[in-house]
């Protein structure tokens, strides 16, 4: 019985991926595995019964090292260096006690740290890349009061200048303001996604309100837009905030593929069976190829020169928060269609 136990036991320290040593209360190893005897250049059976600090002073472990502190008492977990100098190894002393607290001798465990080590590199890389990340989402919460004070005296300038040449430049500083806001909008919900505010929205109002607000530009590319709405859809419950910045994303994906003098189709529809309502913005553009398709969602993602990723994923964030659905798929003849459908407390 107890050789089978004996037996099991150093099969069991053979098979953990770690040195170790068992020596009693003389330092004298009394059992020891061969990875551990390895690092001493020893077989297993040559280092029994040697004196375990004899054999840390000949590997070159000064004599002040806490790993010789054991004997009074003192526990050591730390850098194996430079017992295994060849990679990231971490060591520890550990005390064997009797009954009455008598040490009766210790055991030392030495591992491969290279795992613990990537992981702690992950760990700080994580913590350094948040608090970028907060700081990034301050900055630009604070540039955001500018940029409207700007945006405001230039639509004024904007009335100033009606019918002469300088207005085509208030024109292309007011989109630009436009893009840098959605920039900014996009990224702090990135960083900080919160939960939605929900109160009861009239999707058609609110759809046609983007529209009216995205009028000028639609103009400004040639683009024929074209709506359909329900005679009847019931007040949806929506985060007016985040599901405008919804639209705007996916408005703007759908103005930008657009070639001049085509066309948009936005349409909203009740799906009473389902208790949700639908919108869908139908473009005329390129459509979408199979492998974008798989990665549109991902943050940072972007075909585009000027984009920065971000439209989609945090259209999708937002939708998922409201319960809601998104997907992206091409038309049979022309362009792609994004659709998207929230569930409607009230139909
Ligand atoms: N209507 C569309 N037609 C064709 N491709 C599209 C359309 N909408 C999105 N895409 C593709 O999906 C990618 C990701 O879109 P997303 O809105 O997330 O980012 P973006 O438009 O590139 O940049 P951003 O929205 O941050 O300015 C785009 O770069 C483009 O390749
Ligand atoms: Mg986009």
């Amino acid at each position: 019985m107890n050789n089978s136990i004996d037996s099991l036991l150093y099969q069991a320290l053979e098979a953990v991926p770690l040195g170790i040593a068992v020596f009693n209360a003389a330092g004298n190893i009394v059992t020891v595995n061969s990875s551990l005897a390895g690092v001493f250049g020893l077989a297993v059976h040559d280092i029994r019964g040697k004196d375990i600090e004899k054999l840390l002073l000949e590997k070159g472990i000064p004599s002040n090292h806490p790993l010789f502190q054991l004997h009074t008492g003192k526990e050591y977990t730390g850098s194996a260096d430079p017992l295994t100098s060849y990679y990231p190894s971490y060591v520890s002393t550990h005390l064997i006690k009797g009954n009455c607290g008598e040490i009766q001798g210790g055991v030392l465990v030495l591992w491969d740290a290279k795992g613990r080590q990537e992981l702690e590199q992950a760990v700080l890389k994580a913590e350094r890349l948040a608090i970028m990340g907060q700081l990034a989402a301050i900055a630009l919460h604070e540039v955001r009061n500018p940029l409207s004070a700007i945006k405001g005296f230039l639509q004024l300038l904007k009335r100033e200048l009606m019918k002469t040449r300088q207005l085509e430049y208030v024109d292309v500083m007011l989109e630009a303001l436009d893009r840098i806001n959605n920039l900014i909008t996009n990224y702090l919900r990135l960083a900080k996604p919160g939960t939605p505010e929900r109160q009861p929205c009239d999707l058609v109002e609110m759809v046609t309100e983007l529209v009216a607000f995205y009028q000028a530009e639609f103009q400004r590319k040639a683009i024929r837009l074209n709506s359909s709405y329900p005679s009847h859809l019931p007040a949806v419950s929506l985060d007016r905030e985040q599901f405008w910045q919804v639209l705007v994303n996916i408005l703007k994906n759908a103005v930008e593929a657009t070639p001049p003098g085509k066309e948009i189709h936005i349409r909203v529809e009740s799906l009473k069976e389902k208790g949700a309502a639908v919108i869908s913005v139908q473009d005329t553009g390129p459509g979408i190829c199979e492998e974008t398709l798989t990665r549109i969602f991902d943050p940072f993602f972007t075909t585009r020169e000027k984009g920065t990723g971000l439209g989609l994923y945090v259209c999708r964030e937002i939708v998922n928060n409201h319960g809601g659905e998104i997907w992206v798929s091409n038309n049979p003849d022309q362009g792609c269609t994004v659709s998207i459908t929230v569930p409607c407390c009230f139909l």
